[in-house]
């Protein structure tokens, strides 16, 4: 059988990871494509990784290009093309040079590999995605956000940190738009499976859930310039992984409802089933009145962001 091909679009700082992370676990053949500006510099970073391979031994090819040409019948494409935040910016701040950024990509996507599986990365993620779908008219199956299992494994971090127990052992999930209203649900967060609100006092929870929704704005302040990329990296190639091997992952991802958890006609954080088919299924469950507001809340932000693609 042929190898997956495996397409990166934008080869800035998350998009090298990804294309580490996926040659180390052997998920295909990769291609990092830029803008014929920076092709150069994904080139250096493909040869980079192909030197790297013998270390492990793992056979996948890796190129760098900025021809879209290259790009046909890519079977998964990742995208952060666009430009990340710097410190005292929101990621609606990015809307505008990242909206025209995505238009272009999603035309070039439909003209190259109409039936590819397309993960979003690049911010403002809830209008990006959104953006994407409008432009490239691929069904809703094959068009997810990666949002909710960065923002999940933050809040997984945090209560391990808290604890000091292992983060193996933690599972929780965050709901909602990747922005400052998105909604970390304590009440069904464990750790090997004891609910943390038995574990972790409510004020400190309060704490952990704050420190989660900025968790993105803490690292851009600690940078300088640009933001976070290796846990973003990570967090989209298991829902790559979870395509390409057919896992049934359930995973926190923008995925576009129709009318679950009462949201209708919007890409928003909610836990998906990821396999072969894309985005299989959207597991719906029983929110609190509590929890069922701030998904209100979270929705009109994205609803707001969205509004001002025009799309
Ligand atoms: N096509 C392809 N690549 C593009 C295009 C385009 N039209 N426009 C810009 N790029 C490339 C840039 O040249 C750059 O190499 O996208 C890359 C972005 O990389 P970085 O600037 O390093 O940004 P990164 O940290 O990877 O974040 C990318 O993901 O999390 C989001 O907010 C973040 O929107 C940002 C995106």
């Amino acid at each position: 059988m042929a190898r997956i091909k495996i397409a990166l679009i934008g080869g800035g700082q998350i998009g090298g990871n990804l294309a580490l992370l996926a040659a180390q676990k052997e998920l295909g053949d990769i291609i990092i494509f830029d803008i014929p500006k920076a092709e150069g510099m994904v080139k250096g970073k493909a040869l980079d990784l192909m030197q790297l391979r013998p270390h492990d031994g793992y056979d996948t090819n890796i190129i760098g290009t900025s021809n879209w040409d290259d790009l046909k019948n890519t079977d998964v494409f990742i995208i952060t093309a666009g430009i990340p935040r710097k410190p005292g910016m929101n990621r609606e701040d990015l809307l505008e040079i990242n909206l025209g950024i995505m238009k272009d990509v999603a035309t070039n996507i439909k003209q190259q590999a109409p039936n590819a599986f397309v993960i979003v990365i690049s911010n403002p993620l809830d209008a990006m995605v959104y953006a994407f779908y409008k432009v490239s008219r691929f069904p809703k199956n094959k068009v997810v956000g990666m949002a909710g299992a960065l923002d999940s494994t933050r809040f997984r971090t945090f209560i391990a940190m808290e604890t000091g127990y292992s983060v193996q052992d933690v599972t929780c999930m965050v709901l909602g738009g990747h922005g400052d209203t998105m909604v970390p649900i304590s009440r069904l967060a464990t750790i090997g499976g004891v609910p943390v609100t038995d574990l972790i006092s409510p004020n400190r929870l309060k704490e952990i859930e704050n420190r989660t929704r900025v968790a993105g704005g803490e690292i851009v302040k600690l940078f300088g310039n640009g933001s976070a990329f290796y846990a973003p990296a990570q967090s989209a190639i298991e829902m790559a992984e979870a395509f390409i091997r057919d896992k049934k992952r359930v995973i926190p991802c923008a995925s576009l409802c129709e009318g679950e958890f009462g949201i209708n006609g919007y890409f928003i954080g909610v836990p998906s089933v990821i396999g072969s088919g894309g985005v299989e299924n959207i597991l719906e469950f029983s929110l609190t009145d509590k929890e069922k507001s701030e998904l209100n809340h979270t929705l009109e932000a994205v609803k707001k962001t969205v509004a001002e693609t025009g799309l």
